[in-house]
């Protein structure tokens, strides 16, 4: 192990599938321990210290598709449906700016319809007549034809996280019903590259039946795909989702999806040195500090909620989903120091781009 990792950090471009596997089943204790370090070491030589905020506004809950994973599915009938006024959005926008934050991230059910595509644009335009190019503006708004990505990025959004979920076609389809497509996901996030977005993805982690060999393979899909940034987190059960039916948050799967989570960001840093890598709320929905545990990992973005406190219990993808009473004040106090205790720095009022997308420019 001790010269996997001094191979990985000297020349990442010669870790193979065999070498991430074995990075992916490291084990507890002094083992797992020096994968973190050398992560950590990584993440210091190409992004520094600096942890990037983004500020998460869930603007709607709605969502055509039934992905069999998620608690917004369209068959989740139980779910109070919201979508957020655009007044409201452009508020907590404003609020993440004036607070510091160099970018917002607005994601929300996938929805393809004209209506939706120019509320996004009215927002998008809004928000750049106000303060031209400083905010960094990310999308997550899901598949939409190439079109619809253009208007977007023409009205001032500069990237796009649209996770691949796994980057396994039978996988994919064995979490999808029949009419979702793995392969229109995939020319969606080309689609997104040729437009000149900084291009975000990323898959759950620990879902039933999920081989490390899968997951080491998604790992070379971000760096064949040329990613920019990386958005991955553990799988956890819903009530109202097929998948996992009866999976409880016991001690032993929070550790075990815990665990893996750190090994993939760990991973995931040694292979991809200048991208941009999240610490997934997922990760602090299976142990209270778990973000600052992925921060530890080697990844340098961590994503607040700034949704007001009204909406957020209708906006739960899994189970046990932190910060449901918090207002963005508290989170934002909660976070610096959180940030810190993980042995980084805040970076406040910068959009941190990744290295990884300037490089390629
Ligand atoms: N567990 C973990 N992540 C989930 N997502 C949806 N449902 C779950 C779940 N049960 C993630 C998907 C999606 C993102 C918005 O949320 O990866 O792309
Ligand atoms: Fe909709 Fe996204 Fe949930 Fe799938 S994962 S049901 S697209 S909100
Ligand atoms: Fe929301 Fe800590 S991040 S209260």
């Amino acid at each position: 192990m001790t010269d996997l990792l001094a191979r990985a950090e000297q020349d990442p471009a010669s870790l193979t599938r065999t070498d991430l596997v074995r990075l992916l089943s490291v084990a507890d204790g002094a083992p797992f321990a020096a994968l973190e370090a050398a992560a950590r070491r990584v993440r210091e030589a190409h992004t520094g210290k600096a942890v990037y905020l983004r500020g998460l506004i869930e603007m709607g809950n709605r969502c055509a598709k039934d992905c069999r994973y998620c608690g917004l599915r369209r068959s989740n009938r139980a779910l109070h449906r919201y979508t957020i006024p655009e007044a409201d959005c452009l508020r907590m926008a404003r609020w993440a700016r004036d607070h510091g934050y160099g970018s917002i991230v607005l994601q929300s059910g996938e929805l393809e319809s004209e209506e939706n595509t120019a509320r996004i644009e009215r927002i998008l335009r809004a928000l750049r007549a106000e303060d031209g190019e400083q905010l960094g503006i990310t999308l997550s708004l899901g598949e939409q034809t190439p079109e619809v990505y253009r208007r977007w990025r023409e009205a001032g959004a500069d990237r796009y996280l649209l996770r691949i979920e796994t980057s396994d076609p039978r996988l994919y389809a064995a979490l999808h019903p029949a009419d979702h497509s793995f392969t229109r996901r995939l020319d969606c996030l080309r689609a997104l590259r040729t437009l000149g977005y900084q291009v975000g993805t990323g898959v759950m982690i620990g879902l039933p039946g999920q081989t490390l060999e899968q997951l080491a393979d998604d790992l070379l899909f971000f760096r064949r795909e040329e990613i920019d940034m990386i958005g991955m987190g553990p799988w956890l059960p819903h009530r109202a989702a097929p998948l996992g039916q009866g999976t409880e948050l016991t001690p032993t799967f929070c550790a075990r999806q815990l665990g893996l989570g750190l090994r993939m960001i760990a991973a995931a840093r040694l292979l991809l040195p200048t991208c941009n890598i999240a610490a997934a709320t997922a990760l602090q929905a299976l142990q209270d500090d778990g973000r600052e545990r992925g921060l530890r990992a080697g990844a340098n973005v961590v994503m607040p909620n700034i949704t007001d406190r009204l909406y957020r219990a209708d906006y739960q993808l899994y189970e046990n989903k932190p910060c449901i009473g918090e207002d963005p004040l508290k989170c934002r106090g909660c976070l610096e120091a959180r940030i810190r205790l993980a042995g980084c720095t805040v970076a406040w009022h910068t959009p941190g781009t990744p290295k990884h997308y300037q490089e390629a420019q």
